[in-house]
């Protein structure tokens, strides 16, 4: 049932923030996060780990890239990503000290199932992200976090997104909590952030409308691209892959510092550029670094579409068009800043007369390798 909506994909943009909230709902007591799942696997095995390796693909692999930074921050473990399908192939350096967390929405990705089974036969521990309740991956793990986001019917993931990445930030915060690795302040501020979400989120579904002229006034782009730092270098790819997959425009997604070094050769006029621009309160330097590559690509023509959060003016001088989100931390942002991507995607898709739920030559689970 699409609720009124005219594709499952724009119910399950509007369902997002239900879907965090869902995802929080039972994990966070008074300022702490604890998640039963992991309580069970035992702290000893998250006090001993010197590694986390996050698998998975597509979407799913973008939403532990946002992961990465968050729980290195909180739980000081270095964490990394990589593609399900590479990961067996380079012969990996697995110990008893390494923990291996998959993502999936639908649990039966068929390169991820492999990585996993991969990592247990070599006794490494595995926590499943995932939202299909008994789906193969969590029950071929040794403890399951679900998403609870709700099913996901329309191809390109939105709910399940955003929902992987309140989920992985929950694991940080939980394994910082055994590790003893955040200071009372940092938790709390935290928990906070996580309180503050659901909210926050309708009002990033509201820049619907916004979003949806631009996109009709977009519908001849032939390529888009996505600029982004830190946590909004993954959001980046997120926006980049929603356009390809529905829209079936090119679209790439590029970490803000890499311009000089190639990107900024393809900036011609007109080039649509997406920004999407750290917060001046929480990350300063981040913030005046993108603001200068802004400086840089509409210098050379770019039409630069900024995303900012709520009250920052840098921008609009070198903006074609600003979408403004509310105040968040760092860490926090690209839960939000990845919703007029979503949007902007589907408006795209539905200016072009595609069919946005189904596209062209995509399943919604990809069950062989
Ligand atoms: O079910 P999974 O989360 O394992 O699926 C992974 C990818 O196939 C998936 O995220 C894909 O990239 C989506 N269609 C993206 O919208």
């Amino acid at each position: 049932d699409k609720g009124g909506w005219s594709s499952f994909m724009a119910k399950e943009i509007n369902d997002q923030p239900d879907a965090v909230a869902n995802t929080i709902r039972g994990r966070l007591h008074d300022g702490q996060v604890e998640i039963p799942e992991l309580t069970a696997l035992g702290d000893e095995v998250l006090r001993n780990i010197d590694r986390i390796i996050i698998i998975a693909c597509g979407t799913a692999s973008y939403a532990g890239m946002t992961g990465t930074y968050a729980i290195e921050q909180w739980a000081r473990v270095p964490v990394e990503v990589q593609l399900s399908h590479e990961f067996r192939y380079r012969d990996p350096v697995l110990t008893d000290r390494t923990l291996l967390i998959s993502v999936s929405q639908s649990g039966e990705t068929m390169d991820t199932l492999m990585a996993v089974k991969y990592a247990v036969e070599r006794g490494v521990k595995t926590i499943s992200v995932c939202n299909t309740q008994s789906a193969t991956i969590p029950r071929e793990s040794h403890a399951a976090v679900y998403t609870h986001a709700g099913p996901e019917v329309a191809v390109a993931s939105t709910k399940a997104y955003v929902a992987q990445i309140t989920a992985l930030y929950l694991i940080g915060l939980h394994i910082a909590r055994v590790r003893g690795t955040m200071s009372a302040e940092e938790t709390q501020q935290a928990a906070h952030q996580l309180d503050e979400l659901p909210e926050k989120f309708r009002e990033a579904v509201a820049t619907h409308e916004q979003v949806a002229q631009l996109a009709h006034w977009m519908a001849d782009t032939r390529s888009v691209l996505f600029l982004g730092r830190h946590v909004g270098y993954p959001t980046a790819l997120e926006g980049a892959l929603k356009l390809k997959e529905i829209a079936y425009i090119h679209a790439e997604g590029f970490a803000a510092g890499e311009l000089k070094h190639g990107p900024i050769a393809l900036i011609d006029h007109g080039q649509p550029v997406f920004v999407i621009v750290p917060s001046p309160r929480t990350a300063p330097i981040m913030h005046s670094k993108v603001v200068s590559n802004i400086q840089e690509i509409r210098a050379r023509g770019a039409r630069v579409i900024a995303i900012v959060e709520v009250g920052d003016t840098s921008v609009l001088p070198y903006a074609d068009d600003v979408i403004r989100l509310p105040l968040a931390d760092a860490l926090f942002e690209p839960l939000l800043q990845v919703v007029p991507l979503q949007w902007f995607a589907l408006e795209l898709s539905t200016a072009k007369g595609l069919d946005v739920d189904q596209p062209r030559n995509l399943a919604k689970s990809v069950t062989v390798e």
